[in-house]
């Protein structure tokens, strides 16, 4: 998730889009850039870091110029670097793009523009952009219909920003499946990937929709689709402040996050599916390597640490090959059993977590191949690890983890799946054939989208529950690591006790805690072993305990529970997926309810950089 900003107007471009770009930099910090025109080319200045390096390379004298585009880069193809950085230019230098999203066939469409002699410097999938506009700019002669013909050459996503000599006086930008608005100011245009960056100037916002290809000025916008004919949009005049703007009109990130779930999941399958296959490019692991591995350890911290319970339940089924989850402070210490025919497997949303860096040193020191799962592109782990995999999840900013760890159990099944295509693997997966679950895989977002239309039945439970001082969330197979999950989202922001049992545990200590007032919360989500959770939570029940049951739609509910939450079916391993989103909202929701800051919870960092 990238940060585009652009001023169209009479003087000041530079500094405005530079300003307005600041309030995006929570799309993405991992590199910046500004284009303008300045003596028939365009000006591109760029730097690793944020803003203020970009300020910092612009120096004392910023030329005054009337229109500028300026990019804040969370990277998903190429390092962050400076040759990365957007925006990117032509041949030419005529042209400049500024780029969010991802395009999908950059590969096959820099490789034929190469042929026709386009030279490149960069490694990013933006690139091809400039390039291809340039090559259609020759045939139509005419910078707006070389963009549209160049925008239906890609696959993918994409919010852009187009500056050239071509049109000195103004911005084109368009968008498929990425955000972005214009700021209709007096005698000026703003353009921007989210609302923020435009209030100071202007209230009055233009939201554009997929396929809408529009020529800014600064007295006015030309709106066409794809195709070329004439479009219309209202403008919306904007009620928020800028802080609720940032967080997208919601109370906190963390709900923001919560609600961003189908999109991080759709865009950490982006690309990676092909009919019933998942295909992972970029893994420098031969069939033959894959052969090689005879033990998986899964390692991580937190949330991290329960995608891992997830896929090494998954892994085992699928691939029929020993699979750990453990916690990577336990497991540097263990004297790990972990060699060359080991696959060490860690799993971070930011890629600098001490103790699983420090796991993967003391992995690769006794010769275990090390992959990643990632989310911040460039991290320590993403750099160290011999291979990784970006969850591409964009930047999570609360706290407590929520989209990157859906995120993370769509890459886990697309690693498993892969896996078991590279070895012919049995694929004994709970009776779910290897084409169903790709399906099913395919279809998460929509199904994490459904789950989240039973908020606000969530938010009432919330409003009964908040009093509490116990929880225990029960669960068995899929169900117990997802009620791990659970328990930690809980115990992070309401600092209300949680924890997670394997609900056939109960008998054998945890019962002694069942009195009215503690709230037991059992996931029902997998048929094989509903019905001994369902006499667990009977137990809970007969104690006078609170049962709160978390049910696929269509199930039958026995007695014994005195609230339901309802969610889609999928196949057993996709169930952890749909089941945090509601308990995920009723942690935030009972926390809210406590007056808990939520996105920064006390005694907690978003990164544990120390041991
Ligand atoms: C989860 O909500 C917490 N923020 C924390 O447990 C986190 O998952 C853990 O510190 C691991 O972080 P990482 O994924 O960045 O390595």
């Amino acid at each position: 998730m990238c940060g585009i900003t652009g001023f169209i107007g009479s003087d000041g471009a530079i500094q405005i889009a530079l300003e307005s770009l600041k309030r995006l930099e929570y799309r993405g910090y991992d590199s910046v850039g500004i284009a303008y025109p300045q003596n028939n080319h365009i000006a591109v200045v760029r730097a690793t870091g944020n803003i203020s390096r970009l300020h910092d390379r612009l120096g004392g004298d910023v030329p005054d110029v009337a229109v500028a585009i300026a990019h804040t880069r969370w990277a998903t193809h190429g390092q962050p670097t400076e040759a990365n950085a957007h925006p990117h230019q032509d041949c030419s230098g005529q042209i400049a793009v500024a780029h969010n999203g991802i395009i999908e066939n950059y590969g096959p469409l820099r490789d034929e523009l190469q042929r026709m002699g386009h030279r490149f410097s960069s490694e990013t999938d933006t690139e091809v952009l400039p390039h291809l506009i340039e090559h259609y700019l020759h045939e139509a002669g005419d910078l707006v219909e070389a963009v549209r013909l160049s925008l239906r050459r890609v696959e993918g996503s994409y919010a852009v920003a187009v500056i050239s000599t071509r049109y000195p006086g103004g911005v084109i930008v368009a968008r498929k499946d990425s955000p972005l608005v214009i700021g209709l100011a007096e005698g000026s245009k703003l353009i921007a990937s989210d609302i923020p960056a435009v209030l100071p100037y202007t209230k009055d916002v233009l939201i554009l929709e997929d396929g809408d290809v529009v020529v800014v000025t600064p007295g006015a916008v030309i709106l066409t689709d794809i195709s070329g004919k004439t479009a219309h949009r209202s403008p919306t005049r904007v009620g928020w402040s800028i802080e609720e703007a940032e967080k997208g009109g919601y109370s906190h990130y963390m709900l923001k996050e919560i609600h961003e779930e189908p999109v991080a999941v759709r865009n950490a399958l982006r690309g990676r599916i092909d009919n019933d296959r998942a295909i992972l490019e970029g893994l420098t692991i031969s069939p033959a390597d894959w052969r090689r591995f005879q033990r998986v350890e899964i390692v991580a911290c937190g949330t991290a640490y329960h995608a891992g319970l997830v896929g090494k339940r998954l892994m085992e089924q699928i691939l029929r090959i020993p699979t750990e989850a453990v916690i990577a402070s336990e497991f540097r210490y263990s004297d790990p059993l972990v060699d060359e025919k080991t696959l060490v497997l860690l799993i971070s949303q930011s890629g600098e977590t001490a103790d699983t860096l420090a796991a993967m040193r003391e992995a690769k020191q006794r010769g275990a191949y090390t992959l990643a799962i990632v989310n911040v592109m460039g991290s320590t782990l993403a750099r160290e690890a011999d291979g990784v995999i970006y969850t591409q999840a964009g930047p999570e900013i609360g706290v407590a983890s929520t989209k990157a760890y859906l995120a993370q159990l769509a890459v886990i099944h697309l690693l498993a799946i892969h896996w078991a295509q590279q070895i012919d693997a049995p694929f004994l997966n709970d009776g779910v054939s290897r084409p169903l679950l790709v399906n099913e895989l395919e279809r998460l977002p929509d199904l994490i989208a459904s789950a989240l239309q039973g908020e606000p039945h969530i938010k009432s439970l919330a409003d009964r529950l908040a009093d509490r001082s116990c929880f225990i969330y029960l669960g068995r197979g899929y169900d117990f690591a997802a009620a791990m999950e659970a328990a930690l989202k809980l115990k992070e922001i309401s600092y209300i006790h949680a924890e997670a049992y394997a609900a056939g545990e109960m008998k054998h200590g945890p019962l002694a805690l069942i009195e009215p007032g503690v709230v037991v919360i059992g996931l029902a989500t997998q048929p094989t072993t509903n019905l001994k959770l369902w006499s667990n939570l009977k137990e809970v029940k007969a104690r006078n305990g609170t049962v709160v049951v978390v049910h696929t739609e269509g199930e039958s509910v026995p007695d014994g529970s005195d609230y339901q939450i309802s969610i889609p079916p999928a196949p057993p391993s996709l169930m952890p997926a749909i089941a945090l989103v509601p308990l995920q909202l009723l942690a935030y929701h009972i926390a809210n309810a406590r007056g808990c800051p939520i996105d920064q919870p006390r005694n907690l960092a978003k990164s544990v950089t120390v041991e």
